[in-house]
């Protein structure tokens, strides 16, 4: 029975030493196993016994294989479970590293202005509206008391669009928000009050002007709206988004073709880097007769006030903003600050 035990000794160790091969396992299986493996010859030669012999014998050979079977059956577990092992060092996460990840995004000093004006605007009971950048020459200058030829449109000189509206007259980059007056004006019927901020043009560019800036433009027309009603909604405003009453508010006499009276807009601040010096922040006015009667209404019955303020002068104001060209530099050290 030595020669047995051999058998199954020799078949442990070639399972043994087939590697993370299974091919390998296989062909040791079959040189013991196999259809002319060592064991299948022996349990052939069993026909060659006599009974009793067989009987015996046959136990021993039985007993031989089922070790041989348990061995194979442990060492093809252990090589699947080495193999998983070696997967998953190989694609191991290290779950403590910290994740790339994305910056959080933030809002541009601009827009932050932008929003913060809509709210304060929305929480007086304006409207707020939103209009074309391409206008036609009527809705930028003509309705706005400004006609053709008249020396007012060179201070806004802009961008012209190849080719003509409808009537012949050229497209242009809206030089300023006020057309907006004009659309919404003519597409609503009094009370009218409302807020239109939105990107101007005009062909510009140093430290105090861009080619492409923001206004916002605002507008409340009824029955009884007087210059002391602009006055204390501007002052309103301006406390609200400065976040302080400690600020003086100036109307200087101006002039702008589409009101009369027209003011600028000046505010100086009690304390603060800025202390003391008078800022222009805005344009304003009692809104010209014809200017209403272009909006499609009876200027003997309607009345009201018009502003339209830079929201990056806002901007420039509120944060300490020196250079305007800073806010479109795209300098993600500059942004960062807002945010
Ligand atoms: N549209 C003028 C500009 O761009 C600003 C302005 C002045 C708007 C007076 C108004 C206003 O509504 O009443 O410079």
């Amino acid at each position: 029975m030595d020669s047995l035990e051999q058998l199954v000794a020799s078949a442990v160790q070639d399972f043994m030493a087939a590697q993370d091969d299974a091919a390998a396992l296989e062909n040791a299986k079959a040189k013991y196993l196999g259809k002319t493996g060592q064991i299948t010859e022996l349990m052939k030669g069993l026909g060659k016994l006599d009974p009793e012999a067989r009987k015996a014998q046959g136990a021993l050979i039985n007993a031989a294989k089922g070790q041989i079977e348990a061995a194979l059956t442990a060492r093809r577990d252990a090589l699947a479970e080495a193999q998983m092992q070696a997967r998953l060092n190989a694609e191991a996460i290290d779950v403590s590293l910290p994740g790339r990840g994305r910056a959080g995004g933030g809002l541009h000093p601009v827009m932050r202005t932008w929003e913060r004006v809509e709210a304060i605007f929305r929480s007086i009971g304006f409207e707020v509206a939103d209009g074309p950048e391409i206008e036609n020459d009527w809705t930028n200058f003509t309705a706005l008391n400004s006609p053709e030829n008249h020396p007012a449109r060179s201070m806004q000189d802009t961008f012209y669009i190849e080719g003509n509206d409808t009537t012949g007259k050229p497209l242009l980059l809206r030089t300023h928000t006020s057309p907006m007056q004009v659309r919404y004006a003519r597409s609503h019927t009094p009370p009218i009050k409302v807020i239109a901020p939105g990107r101007t043009y005009r062909v510009d560019s140093d430290a105090t002007h861009s080619p492409m800036f923001h206004q916002v433009e605002g507008l409340w027309i009824a029955e009884n709206i007087s210059f002391a009603d602009l006055k204390g909604v501007y002052l309103n405003f301006v406390k609200a988004f400065f976040e302080t009453d400690d600020l003086q508010v100036r109307f200087r006499p101006s002039y702008f073709p589409f009101t009369e009276p027209s003011a600028e807009i000046d505010i100086a601040f009690g304390s603060g880097p800025l202390k003391g010096r008078w800022l222009e922040i805005s344009g304003s006015g009692q809104v010209h007769p014809s200017v209403v009667r272009n909006f499609g209404l009876d200027p003997e019955k309607y009345i009201g006030f018009a502003f339209g303020s830079g929201l990056e002068r806002l901007t420039m104001l509120r944060y300490g903003v020196n250079d305007l060209r800073l806010f479109y530099e795209g300098d993600l050290r500059f942004l960062k600050q807002f945010n």
